[in-house]
């Protein structure tokens, strides 16, 4: 039986202070999240993470910031009360060191989807946000460094990446059937590699841009002169600035057209890890001796965002230039290094 479409009735658009929640924001992106939101106005931003206060990267005055853990059922009914928006981006998540190292981990952030969208549902929040990822797609696609962009149909038949991505595939469906059920108008973006300041760049969950330009400054400040690469760095990826990530969050989140349908959120801008680490190196002035670790965690061989259907929806895709956000990323790197030199507390 074909099932009819669901009309979207219009809402209200959202008012200056109406209740605004967005969980996982002591991390990089909720955290820029909060941020934008208050810088455009809005007074009532409730911010919760499961990190002591003090280890966000970023706390926004003005901003109501709560440490709860959100992968318990009771704190998503006090976290979610008198919602309007709820943009859940709380995850348990890391590089590919990370993500291939504790797939359990990953695999145990369903509980914080599972009752953040049934405490939003039940506090008739209007409009749900998830943060899905470019691991939900599925890895076969995914062998060759000149990989094929993603569209967002390649998730299916499903072969997601082990451990994150699934729970990532997964999470996308309690969002789909939430709206086809229940009604709660829900989106889905699937970030590719965010990067840029105010995230990780040490300890282990860091991603290939700030490893690298932290390794770089290291190799600078030591004397080394050396960077080490993970893997032969021929495997290639696509990096999202963090401005383009939460300006694309909030047009995906406002945009009818999305309700319930995952879509890529990316940059189009394919690079090979060499030539990633050759943008960093002549940011800062050095070319290095490289050590390839070619038994390191490497993920999929190449992946690309394709964004023709962001374009064709939001007429709008990712557009700050690797080089313009890469800048700004080490320039912050660089002072949280110096900063931590000097002994001052720093948040990695
Ligand atoms: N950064 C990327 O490149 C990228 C790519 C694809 C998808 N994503 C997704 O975007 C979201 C945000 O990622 P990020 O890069 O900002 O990561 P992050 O690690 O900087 O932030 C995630 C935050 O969630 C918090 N958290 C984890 N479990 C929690 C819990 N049970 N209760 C409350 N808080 C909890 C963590 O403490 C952390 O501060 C995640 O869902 C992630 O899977 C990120």
């Amino acid at each position: 039986m074909q099932e009819k479409k669901r009309l979207v009735e219009k809402d209200a658009s959202l008012k200056k202070d109406d209740l605004i929640v967005i969980t996982g924001a002591g991390g990089f992106i909720a955290g820029n999240l909060a941020l934008y939101f208050k810088k455009k106005g809005f007074t009532r931003i409730r911010a919760v993470d499961k990190k002591p206060l003090h280890d966000w990267y970023l706390r926004v005055p003005g901003v109501e910031s709560l440490c709860l853990d959100v992968s318990i059922e009771a704190n998503c009914r006090r976290v979610c009360e008198g919602a309007v928006e709820v943009y859940n981006l709380a995850a348990d998540m890391g590089g590919m060191g990370f993500i291939e190292r504790f797939r359990v981990e990953c695999l145990r952030s369903i509980l914080i989807n599972t009752h953040m969208i049934e405490a939003a549902y039940n506090a008739g929040a209007r409009r749900y946000f998830y943060s899905s990822s470019a691991c939900a797609y599925n890895t076969l696609l995914q062998k060759d460094p000149k990989v094929r962009a993603l569209k967002e149909s390649d998730a299916y038949p499903a072969m997601a990446e082990r451990g994150y991505g699934w729970e990532k595939l997964v999470s996308e469906m309690f969002c789909e059937e939430y709206w086809h059920e229940r009604g709660l108008k829900t989106s889905i973006a699937r970030f590719h590699n965010v990067y840029g300041p105010h995230g990780t760049w040490d300890g282990g969950r860091e991603k290939a841009p700030a490893a690298l330009c932290r390794k770089i400054i290291e190799a600078i400040d030591d004397g080394s002169r050396t960077l080490e690469i993970w893997g032969n760095g021929e495997q290639t990826r696509s990096f999202c600035y963090i401005d383009d990530c939460v300006k694309g969050i909030d047009k995906i989140m406002h945009c009818d057209e999305l309700i319930a349908t995952p879509i890529n959120l990316g940059s189009s801008e394919l690079v090979s890890i060499n030539t990633l680490a050759d943008k960093i190196e002549k940011i800062a002035g050095v070319k290095l001796k490289r050590n390839y670790k070619l038994d390191a965690p490497l993920g999929v061989a190449g992946r690309n965002s394709d964004n023709t259907f962001i374009k064709q929806v939001l007429k709008w895709e990712p557009d700050t230039t690797l080089n313009k956000g890469l800048a700004a990323t080490y320039k912050w790197i660089k002072v949280q290094h110096e900063n931590r030199k000097k002994g001052k507390r720093v948040v990695e």
